[in-house]
C-alpha cells in the first residue's frame, strides 16, 4: 500500500492514496496547509466494508477505474478484449504526478500523467502502449477519469446548434449517466469537449465548480456518472471509432490533454484559469487586435470589383483596419454549391486579380483577408473531376453532400500536400494578414475522425511555419469548432453566424467560461438581423461586440449617417480599450436582476476598468437594482464615467447627469458591495461604465 501524497497547484490540492490497483482521489479541492496529516484525511474520507463489493474490500472508484477489479460504472480504459490493469507505481513532484499500469498477460502498459500548469489548470493525459505480439483494438482511453467530490450535485452542458452555440443547460444529476459526444469529426456544438459540474445553481462570483475541456478539434466524449453508491465520477477524452486506434505490437495510442479547472471562486474562478492557459497557449500576434470589416453579410455572393473597393473605402470611413473577402472569390464560385477546392481567384469577378482590391484596402491603412475552406471539395469542382478518390467515401456506396460539398481525406499525405502548395501559393502571391478558415461540414459517412483532425494539425502547422505572421481565425459554420486545439494554432474564432447582438451577450457570457475575450470573433450586424429578423439599435450592437475581437459584418453604404456616426464612436471606443479588454481579468456578475447582464474587465494592475450592463427584455420592476462590480482594488479609489454616446432613453432616467459626466469617485470596496444604479429597465440599454484610479 503507497502511503497518501499530494500534488498542488493554483490554489488547488490533490490527495491520493494507494490502494491495491491504483490510486485513489481522497481529496480534490482548495489548498490545504502543507503540513496537513494525508495519513489522517485519507483515514477520516475512506469508506468502510460495505455490502456486495469484491472480497479486497478496496475502493473501486480509482483514476483508473476498471470492470477488470470489479467496478460496476463506465471504464476508463477500453478494449475489444478483456484487459486488466495493475498499478505500477507512480512518480510525483510537487506539482504532477505519473501513474503507471500495466496489464502483463496482453503485454500493455498504460500512463496517466497529471500535473498542475502556471495558469492553476490541471493538465491530464493518458497513453497506452502494446508492448505485447498481438494487435489490440482501443474503444476508449479517458484522458481524465476524475472521481468527483460529494459536492458534485449539477451539471451544466453547453450544447449548442448551428446559429445557437454554446446553450446553457443546467440540471441536478440524480442516477445513470450524462453525456455528451461530437461525432462529425470536429468539436462540433454539441459541448461534448467541454464538461462543468457544480455544487448548486451555477454562479459567478461564489460556488465549487470542476470544469474540464479537452484540447481537441476531433470527436469527444465526456460523461458524468452517479453510481449507485452515490458516488460520481467524469470522464473526457478523444470518442474513438472501432477500427480508428488499432495498435500494432509496439505502437501507442496518447490521448489529446484534457484541461481541468478546481476552485471554490464560481465561474470567475474557471474563467480566470482558462483565460491565462490560452493566453499562454495563444500564437503570438504582431500588434493589437484589428477592427475586422467582413464581407459576407455585407454583399454575401454578389461580389464585382467596383463593389468590393466602394465597400473597402466605406469600412475605411467608418474605421476598420482589416478588410475580409468572405466566399465567393474563387474560381467559378458563385452560389455555395460549387468550387471548393479551386483555389485560384476567378477572373469573371476580378479581371485583374485580387491586387487592385489588395491595394486598395493597404492604401486605406487596412490590411487584407481572405476566406478558405480547405479541407472541403465540391463535387463540382476542377479538384474533384482530377481527383474523385480525394474525397472521404467508401468504395461502391453514394456519396452524400452536406452545404453540397464533400470533406477531403486529410490523412493522406498527398491530399495535404496538394493543400499546402495551393495555399502556399496564395500567401505567396498576394498580400494577405489573415485567413478565415473554414469547415462548413461533419465528417461521414467514412474515414477517420483521428487521421483527419491529425491531418487538420499538421497541414496548419506547415502553413503557419512557412507564414508566421498570417494570423488564423476557426470557422465551422459559425463555432463548430472551438477548442484549445485548434485556438493553439488560430488567433481567434468565429463564435457564431448569428451576430444578433441579444443572442451574442447570452453567447459569450457562456463561451466566455473557457475563452477569454480577444479570441471570441464578434461583429455588429445589420438591423434587422439576417438570422433572427430582431431590429436592434446601433450603440447596442456596437456595444454586445465590443467585449471581443470587434468587427463589423453589415454594409456601410445601407446605414443611416446617425448609424454610421455611432459605429464609428464604437470603433474608437474599442481602440482605446482594446488593451485592457484583451489583456484584463474578465468577471461576469451575479445581478439581481435577472434581466440585466454584466461583466468587468480590470487592468492586472487594478488601476483600469470596463464594465458592459445591459438588458435585454423589459424590467418587471420601475427602477433597476444596482449592480455591484467586483474585481477592484478594495482600498483604491476610482474615477467612474459613463463612455458616451449614453443609450438615450435611459439617459433621461439618470439621476444627476451632471455628476455621471463629471465623475464621481468611489472606493473599489464601495462599488464592490454598493454597486452603481444606472438606469437599466428598457430592452437594449446598455451602458458602459470606465473605472480609473485617482493616485
Ligand atoms: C460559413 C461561415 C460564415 C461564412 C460562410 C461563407 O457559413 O460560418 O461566416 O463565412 O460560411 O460561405
Amino acid at each position: 500500500m503507497v502511503a497518501p501524497f499530494r500534488i498542488d497547484g493554483g490554489g488547488t490540492a490533490l490527495v491520493f492514496a494507494g490502494v491495491p490497483h491504483g490510486p485513489l482521489l481522497a481529496y480534490a479541492g482548495e489548498g490545504l496547509a502543507p503540513d496537513t496529516d494525508l495519513d489522517a484525511l485519507v483515514a477520516a474520507v475512506a469508506t468502510g466494508p460495505r455490502e456486495n463489493r469484491p472480497d479486497d474490500g478496496a475502493d473501486l472508484l480509482t483514476v483508473l477505474p476498471q470492470p477488470g477489479w470489479g467496478f460496476g460504472g463506465e471504464p476508463a480504459v477500453q478494449l475489444d478484449r478483456p484487459a486488466r490493469f495493475e498499478s505500477a507505481g507512480h512518480e510525483a513532484t510537487a506539482d504532477a504526478v505519473t501513474f503507471r499500469f500495466r496489464d502483463p498477460l496482453l503485454g500493455l502498459a498504460l500512463t496517466l500523467e497529471w500535473g498542475f500548469v502556471p495558469s492553476g489548470l490541471l493538465v491530464t493525459r493518458a497513453s497506452l502502449a502494446n508492448h505485447g505480439d498481438a494487435r489490440v483494438g482501443l474503444l476508449w482511453l479517458a484522458a481524465l477519469a476524475l472521481p468527483l467530490p460529494s459536492w458534485a450535485t449539477r451539471a451544466v452542458e453547453t450544447g449548442g446548434r448551428w446559429g445557437g452555440e454554446f446553450a446553457w443547460h443546467e440540471a441536478p444529476l440524480s442516477t445513470g449517466r450524462v453525456e455528451k459526444a461530437a461525432r462529425g469529426g470536429r468539436t462540433g456544438f454539441d459541448g461534448a469537449a467541454f464538461a462543468i459540474a457544480t455544487d448548486g445553481a451555477a454562479r459567478e462570483e461564489t460556488g465549487r465548480i470542476v470544469a474540464a475541456h479537452l484540447a481537441w478539434s476531433g470527436n469527444a466524449r465526456h460523461f458524468i456518472e452517479t453510481l449507485s453508491s452515490g458516488e460520481r465520477q467524469l470522464q473526457i477524452g478523444e470518442r474513438l471509432e472501432p477500427g480508428e486506434a488499432t495498435l500494432a505490437p509496439g505502437e501507442v495510442y496518447a490521448t489529446p490533454p484534457a484541461l481541468t479547472s478546481f476552485g471554490a471562486d464560481g465561474l470567475n474562478g474557471v474563467r480566470r484559469r482558462f483565460h491565462a492557459e490560452l493566453r499562454d497557449r495563444s500564437p503570438p500576434l504582431a500588434g493589437p487586435r484589428r477592427v475586422h470589416f467582413n464581407s459576407w453579410e455585407a454583399v454575401y455572393f454578389d461580389l464585382s470589383e467596383p463593389t468590393l473597393l466602394d465597400l473597402a473605402d466605406a469600412a475605411a470611413d467608418i474605421g476598420a483596419e482589416r478588410f475580409v473577402l468572405d466566399d465567393g472569390w474563387f474560381r467559378g464560385r458563385r452560389d455555395d454549391r460549387t468550387s471548393l477546392g479551386d483555389w485560384t481567384v476567378d477572373r469573371h469577378v476580378f479581371p485583374n486579380g485580387l491586387h487592385p482590391l489588395i491595394e486598395r484596402v493597404r492604401a486605406r491603412g487596412l490590411d487584407f483577408g481572405l476566406w478558405v475552406e480547405p479541407e472541403m471539395v465540391s463535387p463540382d469542382s476542377e479538384l474533384h473531376r482530377a481527383h474523385p478518390d480525394w474525397c472521404l467515401h467508401a468504395a461502391g456506396r453514394p456519396r452524400p453532400t452536406q452545404r453540397g460539398q464533400l470533406a477531403l481525406d486529410l490523412g493522406r499525405g498527398e491530399v495535404r500536400d496538394h493543400l499546402f502548395v495551393s495555399l502556399d501559393r496564395l500567401l505567396r502571391d498576394h498580400a494577405i494578414a489573415y485567413l478565415k478558415w473554414d469547415h462548413n461540414r461533419d465528417l461521414f459517412p467514412v474515414g477517420s475522425a483521428r487521421a483527419q483532425a491529425l491531418g487538420f494539425y499538421e497541414l496548419v502547422d506547415r502553413l503557419r511555419a512557412a507564414h508566421p505572421r498570417v494570423e488564423i481565425e476557426s470557422c465551422a459554420s459559425g463555432g463548430g469548432r472551438i477548442d484549445f486545439g485548434v485556438l493553439s494554432r488560430a488567433a481567434r474564432v468565429w463564435a457564431s453566424d448569428n451576430t444578433d447582438a441579444v443572442e451574442r451577450l447570452r453567447l459569450h457570457r457562456a463561451m466566455s467560461v473557457f475563452l477569454p475575450p480577444e479570441v471570441i470573433g464578434a461583429h455588429v450586424g445589420a438591423s434587422p438581423n439576417p438570422t433572427t429578423g430582431r431590429r436592434l439599435g446601433m450603440a447596442f450592437r456596437a456595444r454586445a461586440a465590443l467585449f471581443a475581437h470587434l468587427g463589423v459584418e453589415a454594409d456601410p453604404r445601407r446605414m443611416t449617417d446617425r448609424e454610421r456616426e455611432t459605429l464609428r464612436r464604437h470603433l474608437e471606443l474599442y481602440k482605446r480599450h482594446r488593451a485592457l479588454i484583451h489583456g484584463g481579468r474578465q468577471s461576469l456578475i451575479d445581478t439581481d436582476d435577472t434581466g440585466v447582464t454584466a461583466q468587468i474587465v480590470v487592468a492586472p494592475d487594478r488601476r483600469e476598468a470596463l464594465a458592459l450592463l445591459a438588458r435585454v427584455d423589459q424590467a418587471v420592476a420601475g427602477a433597476a437594482a444596482p449592480v455591484r462590480l467586483p474585481g477592484l482594488d478594495p482600498a483604491a479609489r476610482y474615477r467612474v464615467t459613463l463612455p458616451e454616446p449614453w443609450p438615450g432613453r435611459a439617459a433621461r432616467q439618470l439621476a444627476d447627469p451632471d455628476r455621471w459626466r463629471a465623475g464621481p469617485i468611489l472606493s473599489g470596496e464601495a462599488l464592490a458591495r454598493a454597486g452603481l444604479r444606472l438606469p437599466l429597465v428598457h430592452p437594449e440599454t446598455a451602458w458602459l461604465v470606465h473605472l480609473e484610479q485617482v493616485l
